[in-house]
């Protein structure tokens, strides 16, 4: 099977944003008409079909999102495209973005119709500003030439989308802190019930999706669930955008069939690993997944076998870290950054990172002692089930899955008075 596949990302560098005419020729906004034609339930139907699940990291499937937010009976729904990208080792949506703005224009027209929306606002992170300007000129042509605004296409659905910049703050890709921001408040996550989907942007219905499931539903209808269930594995159908980076020597964006095994992304795909180096782990799902050893590299990605092992497919990322690294340097980076994201709104997230961080810097500088193992994993255990929101949660994944798998690369950082419990093997 040929390891990169090229359904999503089909029409890269194959149009600039100013011809939409070519966009067009290459089969642009059949999609769109076909959703049009053929009405919301025959979309949702396609997206079963093709088994599709949202590319923002959670993984819940876009059809029953989809079925749910069309029932909803509301005065007036929004759809987000959510592309904050905040994750660390993340990159595939400002491809997406940069390569093919018109499919996410296109996968936004879609779910607006599905969802019964006249409004849409893609939320770029303010990093993306290039992109911004960018698509905000893409937009223009689109209505232009008759794809947004009234009556599109001759048809009585009326639409139009807003570009709405980021500040910066991780957080704000989680989806209600994301709204809070676009309402001009702190972005910090609300409580939930009620999800956005029954009261999000202004209390009304609101429908978020990330970059690339949009792409995928435009690429779906374009030609039909089946084709895309065509690809990959059994429980994981279709194809995945992801980003390689690290010590390999050819990082980049790449679209896979799922199935395909990280040794094949690894070596076939993103170049080997520089300098011909071992592996010692790989991060994947962004700076909140686990540490995978590389004893697990002929795992093949797809969400049934990585879950299987412990470790989740996430925002699609997969950092690739050498032999050469220390655990303990990359797990202060990880932490340092959480602790500065941390909106500051719950006391586990808020004190849990700032003590981890303190503590793996004793690691770092030598001066830890055996009983700061046990107070990060008990700190870790509390953040990852006390934790407000998905950041606190996941921030201690990584130090947790050190733990498991470099407990003795720690225990060589503990201050030498205590060194000797390794020898006794007391570490165990
Ligand atoms: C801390 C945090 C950051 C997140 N950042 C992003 C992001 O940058 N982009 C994104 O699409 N989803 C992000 N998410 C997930 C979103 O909340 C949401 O689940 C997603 O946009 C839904 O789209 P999907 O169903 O298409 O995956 C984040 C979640 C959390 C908890
Ligand atoms: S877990 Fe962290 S980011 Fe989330 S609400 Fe609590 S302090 Fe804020």
């Amino acid at each position: 099977m040929n390891r990169v596949q090229e359904l999503i990302t089909k029409n890269f560098n194959q149009y600039n944003y100013e011809a939409i005419d070519k966009y067009v020729a290459l089969g642009g906004f059949e999609g769109l008409k076909k959703a049009m034609a053929e009405g919301p339930e025959f979309v949702i139907s396609e997206l079963r079909t093709a088994a599709l699940k949202g590319r923002g990291g959670a993984g819940y499937p876009t059809w029953k999102k989809w079925s749910i937010g069309y029932d909803r009976v509301a005065e007036q729904k929004f759809v987000i495209c959510n592309a904050d990208e905040g994750e660390p080792g993340t990159f595939k949506d400002r491809d997406l973005l940069a390569k093919d703005p018109y499919k996410i224009i296109e996968g936004m027209m879609i779910s607006g119709f599905v969802f019964g929306a006249q409004q849409g606002f893609v939320y770029i992170r303010e990093e993306y500003s290039h992109i911004q300007e960018m698509f905000k000129k893409a937009l223009e042509i689109a209505e232009r030439n008759g794809y947004l605004g009234n009556n599109i296409l001759g048809s009585n659905f009326n639409f139009s989308i807003q570009v709405f910049s980021g500040a910066g703050a991780y957080v704000c890709g989680e989806n209600s802190s994301l709204i809070e921001s676009m309402e001009g408040r702190a972005g910090r996550p609300r409580i939930k019930p009620p999800r956005i989907g029954e009261k999000g942007y202004l209390n009304y219905p609101t429908l978020v999706n990330n970059v690339e499931t949009l792409a995928a539903v435009t690429t779906i209808l374009g030609s039909s669930g089946e084709e895309f269930a065509r690809y990959g594995t059994e429980g994981s159908k279709g194809t995945k955008v992801i980003c390689v980076s690290g010590n390999v020597n050819a990082p980049g964006v790449f679209e896979i069939p799922f199935g395909t095994t990280l040794r094949e992304i690894v070596y076939d795909i993103a170049g080997g690993v520089e300098n011909d180096n071992g592996i010692k782990f790989l991060q994947l799902g962004g700076i909140s997944g686990p540490l995978m050893p590389s004893n697990f590299i002929d795992t093949p990605y797809s969400y049934e076998d990585l879950q299987a092992e412990g470790f989740s497919i996430g925002s699609g990322s997969i950092v690739v870290v050498d032999d050469t690294n220390s655990v303990i340097d990359y797990l202060v980076s990880v932490s340092d950054f959480f602790y500065h994201e941390s909106c500051g709104k719950c006391t586990p997230c808020r004190e849990g990172k700032r003590q981890i961080t303190r503590l793996l810097r004793n690691f770092a500088e030598g001066t830890a002692t055996r009983e700061d193992i046990n107070r990060i994993e008990k700190i870790s255990t509390t953040m990852k089930h006390t934790s407000f929101c998905g950041l606190g949660q996941t921030a201690p994944t990584a130090t947790l899955s050190a733990l498991k798998y470099f407990l003795p690369e720690l225990w060589l950082h503990v201050a030498e008075k205590d060194v000797q419990h390794i020898v006794e093997g007391e570490w165990k």
